[in-house]
């Protein structure tokens, strides 16, 4: 059985529902096993064991979330060489861009050889104050379905060989 690791960082939880939306209707696949780890409990022996690949990351600070950096910073060479041709979607979270979050991840998983099967989903949250900015976010369903629609294409993907 095929293995869908969703690897995901989140501060204000607009992230996480999106990652959890993902992993949830990749699990609609029986004949796959999709592990969720945050990041900074996701180690280079959760990237070595999977398949395939769902990164899920906040834009901070125009860059990847400092503790996604963090997971590929632990994991990058321990997998460099060993994932090569793997397929990747990436899920971003963002207040009103996300576009550099989305570049920095392609450039790390260009490097791991990987091979992206969807186009980056970027979700706005539209939060422009400070206090909109650290609010709790929910992220709108129409969104979530966009996350889902990822998840259950790449386990599809995975589980019939097409990857
Ligand atoms: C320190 C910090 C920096 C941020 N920088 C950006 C940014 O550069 N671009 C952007 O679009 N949003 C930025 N945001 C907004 C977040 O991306 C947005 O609030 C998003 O919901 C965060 O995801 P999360 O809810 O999973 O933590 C920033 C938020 C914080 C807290």
């Amino acid at each position: 059985m095929k293995t869908l690791l969703v690897v995901y960082h989140s501060m204000t939880g607009g992230t996480e529902q999106m990652a959890h939306a993902a992993a949830d209707a990749a699990r609609g696949e029986p004949e796959l096993r999709v592990v969720l780890r945050r990041a900074p409990e996701c180690r280079a022996d959760d990237v070595l064991a999977a398949d395939g690949y769902v990164f899920a990351t906040p834009e901070n600070l125009a860059a990847v979330s400092g503790l996604m950096k963090d997971f590929f910073d632990r994991t990058y060479y321990a997998a460099l060489d060993r994932i090569a041709g793997r397929p990747y979607a990436l899920l971003v979270c963002a207040g009103s861009d996300g576009a550099n979050a989305v570049r920095q991840v392609d450039r790390i998983a260009t490097g791991w050889r990987l091979a992206r099967v969807a186009p980056a989903t970027i979700v706005c949250t539209h939060a422009q104050t400070t206090e909109a900015i650290l609010a709790p976010k929910t992220i709108a369903q129409a969104d979530l379905a966009r996350c889902r629609e990822v998840g259950a294409a790449l386990a599809a993907g995975l589980a019939l060989g097409i990857y």
